[in-house]
């Protein structure tokens, strides 16, 4: 599949395979055709397919894939068992917010899982039965030979299941409390931080490690950073995803905006010779001045130099002649006439006939 060509990935910088989709519709299709291979492989040899399953908003397009492919495709889910990553605790399982729901709703009432064959945590359990339940999902787990593939999400603070930051890497199957920046992202669905859990149940570090196969998969720009903390930084129990670097099949699958701050897109020129188009230079260039808290028309061929942009320098310097350039760029970007106006004449704002994309 797609992703299993994720090998090539820049080991200077990323420390676990990544693979970047043109959206998040499109690398969930590529992560369900991979599930649904898996799925059929283990049917032609008569084996139950064991799935980890993760919640939140991230799967949601993945869900719908596979019940896609179920409809339309005619593909069977008679032969998979799947263990959830997660549930809030104390959670009844028909609560709107409740994981068991979620995973009914969006994928196990529309395709033909077995409901003998789906684990969730259970959050109505007394606290003194917590423990032994959890020692038990995992035994049910190990019985069946470990997760074939396990699916990811990660939190804004790099969890993965509810296996905060701080979280050891042999860490079991466990009652935990939620970070405040974990239940601040959920206080939208539960009306409120007051009314937000403070506990969950997750399976704990060492079963998603145990996995044969590992895919974590993020959207969106505010997933950036945690991004290239878990693929880029060093392994910490401060970023329980970065744990994935030390898996020996995993992949971590990204939407555009999620890969943004990867060394290899953000700044390709430490990462392989390219070719410097206009917009290439100027975000080379903007980075530069940004990062040495310098003014573009300070930066000297030194500046260049020390920060991989020598190519560029031999190209196209001095560093005066390109600070003049983008200098002047971005001087003609600047109007009091944001949308442009009416009957002027803006030939010397080319932003005006060809507006680029801007952050406010
Ligand atoms: C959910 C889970 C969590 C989420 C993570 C990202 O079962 O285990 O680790 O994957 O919090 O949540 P979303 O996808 O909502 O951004």
């Amino acid at each position: 599949s797609n992703i299993d060509k994720a090998t090539g990935f820049e080991k200077r910088f990323e420390n676990v395979g990544t693979i970047v989709f043109e959206n998040s519709t499109e690398a969930s299709k590529a992560v369900a055709q991979e599930i649904a291979d898996l799925i059929k492989v283990k049917q032609s040899q008569k084996q139950p397919c064991i799935l980890g399953l993760a919640t939140g908003s991230t799967p949601k397009g993945l869900y719908a894939e596979l019940v896609r492919l179920h409809k339309e495709e005619g593909l069977s889910f008679k032969n998979v068992v799947s263990f959830n990553l997660d549930e809030y605790y104390p959670m009844e399982p028909d609560s709107i917010n409740s994981y068991v729901r979620f995973m009914k709703e969006l994928l196990f009432d529309h395709v033909d899982i077995l409901p003998e064959n789906i684990n969730i945590p259970d959050g109505t359990l007394t606290k003194e039965a917590i423990s032994d339940y959890c020692r038990q999902y995992e035994a049910k787990i190990e019985a069946l030979g470990g997760i074939d593939l396990q699916i990811l999400g990660i939190g804004g603070n790099g969890h993965i299941g509810f296996n905060e930051s701080g979280s050891l890497k042999n860490s079991k199957t466990r009652l935990v409390a939620l970070d405040h920046i974990t239940r601040v992202a959920a206080s939208g669905d539960f009306g409120g931080l007051q009314k937000t859990p403070r506990t969950a149940i997750t399976l704990g570090v060492k079963k998603i490690m145990e996995a044969k196969r590992v895919i974590l998969m993020a959207w969106g720009e505010g997933k950036s950073s945690i991004i290239k903390a878990s693929v880029e930084g060093t392994v910490t129990n401060q970023v329980p995803a970065s744990y994935l670097q030390e898996h020996n099949n995993a992949t971590f699958v990204l939407d555009q905006a999620a890969s943004s701050k990867l060394t290899r897109i953000n700044t390709p020129w430490l990462v392989e010779k390219v070719t410097w188009t206009d917009k290439l230079i100027r975000k080379a260039v903007l980075g530069l001045a940004l990062k040495l808290k310098k003014p573009i028309l300070m930066l000297t061929d030194a500046d260049y130099i020390e920060n991989g942009m020598s190519d560029l320098l031999a190209d196209s310097g001095p560093a005066y002649d390109i600070n003049i350039k983008i200098f002047n760029k971005l001087q003609n970007t600047i109007t009091g006439w944001p949308g442009g106006k009416p009957n002027a004449d803006d030939s010397k704002r080319p932003e005006r006939a060809e507006p680029a994309k801007k952050r406010v």
